[in-house]
């Protein structure tokens, strides 16, 4: 087991272990350490409680077209919340044996097995082709290693990690909750974090009569020079999933545009009068500049 868990886990079990021995006149056996997966995993199983369970599945917009995968599944408790409560189908993934059995017990009491489903498998391993949400409950250090495949799926694909965050991709919206019934931790507190995939859109993108943007991009943000003939307007902008909103200095200087299936930019709105207008559709440049014949 690594540090975090290690400090949390501890933490939780000295202080069940103080109420345990202040609470009694007699010694008594000490309240036994929370459950671990096998021994050689890194992450523990503890469960997400049910409320965030929940709380993590809002937040992710969780509905009936949706194909969610947990990564480390435990109980199963997500994957079998999200097809009973929100009419998804799911995936479960977990190493230990045990605990997708039990998975796979649960789902069919709970009359979901046909949309709820789990394997045996290492996380690391598990294709995430196909996913629009992905839930984890592991480790800072799981989750970075995690990142560049995630980073790569398609864009708009939603990821909701319970407690860790991604290093620095910053997460578009994080939610703290209390949970005074949380079996670890001493803050009794859940943070939950939502990633929404950015389209990767780094490059030179060329449209119509010689325009040109350059994006330079980093998770969510965005620099980029819009250059048409001699003029050049540098725009801040910010991607949610395939979409870019970009921001010139003036008022009304703002540009919707959405990254398309064929993989062109098409402009949804523009200020009035300017060279990149709504219905403009840039390509990626296949060479170093947007000249004829690029
Ligand atoms: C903290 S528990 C989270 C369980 C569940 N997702 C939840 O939120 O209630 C982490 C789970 O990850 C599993 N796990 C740890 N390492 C794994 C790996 N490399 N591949 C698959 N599962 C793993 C553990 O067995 C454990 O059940």
């Amino acid at each position: 087991m690594t540090a975090p868990w290690r400090r949390l886990l501890a933490g939780a079990w000295l202080l069940a272990a103080a109420a345990a021995v202040q609470g009694q006149a007699q010694p008594q056996p000490l309240p036994p350490p929370p459950a671990l997966a096998a021994s050689d995993e890194e992450v523990p199983f503890i469960t997400t409680p049910d409320r965030v369970t929940l709380a993590m599945l809002q937040l992710a917009g969780v509905g009936p077209g949706d194909v969610l995968i947990d990564l480390g599944s435990g109980d199963g408790r997500i994957v079998i919340t999200a097809a009973l409560r929100f009419g998804a189908r799911g995936l479960g993934v977990d190493i230990v044996p045990d605990l997708v059995a039990r998975s796979q017990a649960s789902a069919a009491r709970a009359g979901v097995a046909s949309r709820a489903s789990f394997r045996v498998q290492d996380l690391f391993d598990t294709p995430l082709a196909g996913a629009s949400v992905i839930t984890l409950y592991l480790l800072p250090e799981f989750n970075l290693r995690l990142r560049p495949r995630l980073l790569a799926l398609p864009a708009g694909t939603r990821i909701v990690s319970h407690d860790w965050d991604m290093g620095d991709w910053p997460p578009d919206r994080t939610l703290t909750l209390a949970v005074p019934e949380k079996a670890i931790g001493l803050d009794k507190r859940s943070r939950l974090h939502l990633w929404v995939v950015p389209a990767q859109l780094q490059g030179l993108w060329c449209g119509p009569g010689g325009l040109a943007l350059q994006v330079q991009q980093h998770y969510q943000a965005v620099q980029a020079t819009l250059m048409h003939g001699a003029e050049q307007l540098a725009l801040a902008g910010r991607v949610d999933g395939a979409r870019l909103q970009l921001l010139g200095s003036g008022p009304g200087a703002s540009w919707a545009v959405e990254l398309g299936a064929t993989g062109a930019l098409r402009v949804q709105s523009a200020p009035q009068g300017a060279a990149l207008q709504a219905g403009h559709q840039l390509q990626p440049a296949t060479g170093a500049s947007c000249g004829p014949g690029r």
